[in-house]
């Protein structure tokens, strides 16, 4: 076919495809879009056009429209076509019942083809099984995609309804530099080599944390931002290179100030994804969740709680117990329905995922009381029958109901437990998968003890707030002082965080030098936020959402990647431009850059 075919005149769109229904039979209108699919059916051609709507039966009879047809005839897969005619409901028995345009069809009396296509890398309706980096290659063409389209529909509905919210609410959208300095959200920087100022790098924000804290020294009242985020660290299915946060500041606030904004912000956008949430969202401790779920973003759309036998067990002669629960250890256990009958190689299997390294135990002891009296367990008889019962009572245990037990330091108690307890969950189907486990965790410590550089570190990041309460434990004890800080969370994923800040030079001079850090590089990295400290700085907090997080929990997807548009792979590339690529020795140059090829 030569470009000649390719038509010079246009028609105007009056119609998008997946609107047509049987109310519009009789109107004439003008569609336009790719084509789907084409059946040639012994002259009559059917074609299924479409666009971001959905699509629509266009249908050429050579002895209705020579013209039309000779067109008709031409046309491929991914051509872009533009046709008008009159809609007609299609012959009984006909009927698509898959397509919600399925009663109703057109004959066109013009069509126009607007462009070609080669034959695609892929078909798009089987996409899902193409390799990924073939689909991020081809990125614009895995968009054109139904499911993705409805996607960034979506993810456009959610970001309007934030901005609404926020607008509603009195935030100032405002933004804050790309181009900047190391911020400290704990991981590693994006830097960018400054020509004019050789040897000197700006990096680019792992969040805009210090910047939102000056508009609040500035006079903004409240600060937004839908702002990108660049951290260098290692991804995984909820993790990008670059990602995109709701940000969030305000002064004169307390904690409820905050927690009441960003929960009307998500009733929001969890509506604009059509799901219906009410608040207020319930709040739990930082130590609870430990205790009973081994993790500060628990899935609470199911229980499985651990049950705490330690005290129990000091006292048991059951040795591989005792010492560890004598000794400043925790032995906690699941008790679980549903695996009595587990054969011994399903147990010896679930003790070698728990020992794995991912997990971490040093082992997985069990009981299981049988719904026939009986019981089995390799640890049953080192106990004694009042121990037995003891255990029996504190677990609430019922016939047919096994306890799996795990004795370790407190930590790895924490998270072995703790995932053992998600995989049950999911395993044994006791997610309720229609639930919306929304939840604040509240009273995070402040400090937590870095064992490799053998210091302190800050859990959230330096500048937020211990709680006005354990400010004079910064002086004797600052592992026990707990912070203003919270997170959000939404079945078992982190979707926000955030805190009240230091708004007092000294109190964050404290915080830096406990943390560690000298007055030279406090001055050097910080400095700027120690003089606006210090030149009249109100009261202030905020918090960021996790915006692509957000958005692939409400479009029930598994991966970042697939409500980003132009993501990265899990190393860190763009397989549709070739980023990260080499570039011109002179660029480096100009940079005072030079390249030190690994070994
Ligand atoms: P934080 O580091 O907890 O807080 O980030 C806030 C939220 O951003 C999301 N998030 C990510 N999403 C995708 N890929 C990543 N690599 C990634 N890292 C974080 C998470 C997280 O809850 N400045 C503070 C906020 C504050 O204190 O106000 C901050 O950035 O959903
Ligand atoms: P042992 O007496 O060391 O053979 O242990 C008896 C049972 O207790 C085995 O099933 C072990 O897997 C289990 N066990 C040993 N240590 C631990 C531990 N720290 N946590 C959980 N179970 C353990």
């Amino acid at each position: 076919m030569n470009t000649e075919t390719i038509t010079k005149t246009r028609l105007k769109r009056t119609n998008c495809c997946g609107e047509l229904k049987e109310s519009d039979i009789g109107k004439t209108v003008t569609v336009a879009g790719w084509v789907d699919t084409a059946r040639d059916l012994g002259g009559i051609i059917f074609i299924e056009l479409r666009d971001h709507t959905g699509r629509f039966q266009i249908v050429a009879d050579p002895a209705k429209n020579k013209d039309v047809h000779k067109v008709f005839e031409m046309l491929r897969n991914e051509f872009v076509v533009i046709a008008k005619g009159s809609v007609t409901k299609r012959p009984s028995g006909t009927e698509n019942s898959n397509l919600p345009t399925g009663t109703v069809e057109m004959y066109p009396t013009e069509i126009e083809l607007l462009n070609k296509s080669k034959p695609l890398p892929f078909m798009l309706d089987q996409a899902e099984d193409v390799d990924e980096n073939v689909r991020l290659k081809y990125r614009f063409l895995d968009l054109r995609r139904e499911k993705m389209q409805k996607i960034f529909v979506t993810r456009h509905k959610i970001t309007q309804a934030i901005r609404r919210k926020l607008d509603e609410l009195g935030f100032f959208e405002l933004e804050t530099p790309i181009l900047t300095k190391a911020t400290p959200e704990g991981a590693r920087d994006y830097l960018v080599p400054s020509r004019v100022q050789p040897g000197k790098f700006f990096a680019l924000p792992q969040s805009p944390q210090i910047f939102k804290q000056l508009f609040m020294m500035s006079g903004f009242p409240k600060y937004y931002q839908i702002a990108r985020c660049f951290r260098d660290e290692d991804l995984r299915a909820d993790r990008q290179p670059e990602f995109t946060q709701v940000d969030i500041e305000m002064s004169f606030n307390e904690v409820d100030d905050v927690l009441n904004a960003v929960e009307e912000v998500l009733v929001s956008a969890f509506s604009a994804a059509g799901i219906k949430v009410s608040r207020p969202f319930p709040r739990m401790d930082f130590d609870k969740a430990m205790a009973l779920y081994g993790s500060d973003k628990p899935d609470l759309r199911f229980g499985l709680e651990f049950i705490d036998l330690t005290d129990i067990m000091a006292k048991s002669e059951f040795k591989a117990f005792s010492e560890i629960a004598k000794s400043g250890g925790g032995v906690k256990c699941l008790c679980v329905s549903g695996i009595s009958e587990y054969s011994r190689k399903e147990m010896d299997d679930l003790k070698a995922l728990t020992m794995s390294k991912d997990f971490g135990a040093k082992g997985l002891a069990w009981i299981t009381f049988k719904a026939d009296g009986g019981v089995s367990s390799p640890i049953v008889k080192f106990f004694k029958d009042e121990e037995i019962n003891e255990i029996k009572k504190r677990a609430n245990v019922k016939p047919g109901d096994t306890l799996l037990f795990i004795a370790d330091k407190p930590a790895i108690v924490a998270q072995a437990l703790g995932k053992l307890r998600l995989h049950l969950g999911e395993k044994l189907n006791l997610i309720d998968t229609k639930k919306h486990a929304l939840t604040w965790l509240v009273n995070f410590p402040l400090f937590e003890y870095d064992p490799v550089e053998k210091r302190l570190n800050s859990v959230n990041h330096p500048f937020t707030s211990p709680r006005t309460e354990d400010i004079h434990l910064l002086d004797s004890d600052p592992l026990k002082a707990k912070a203003a800080a919270y997170d959000i969370i939404y079945n078992g994923i982190e979707i926000g965080g955030g805190s009240l800040r230091i708004y007092n030079t000294e109190l964050q001079s404290k915080v830096f030098k406990i943390l560690g850090m000298d007055e030279k590089t406090t001055r050097d990295k910080f400095g700027f936020l120690l003089d606006a400290l210090s030149m009249g700085a109100p009261p202030h907090g905020g918090l960021a959402l996790g915006l692509d997080r957000l958005v692939m929990l409400l479009t029930g997807n598994k991966s970042i990647r697939d409500v980003i548009a132009f993501p990265k792979t899990q190393t860190a590339t763009c397989p549709l431009t070739d980023a990260p690529s080499e570039v011109f020795e002179k660029q480096l140059k100009e940079l005072h850059v030079r390249i030190v090829e690994p070994k």
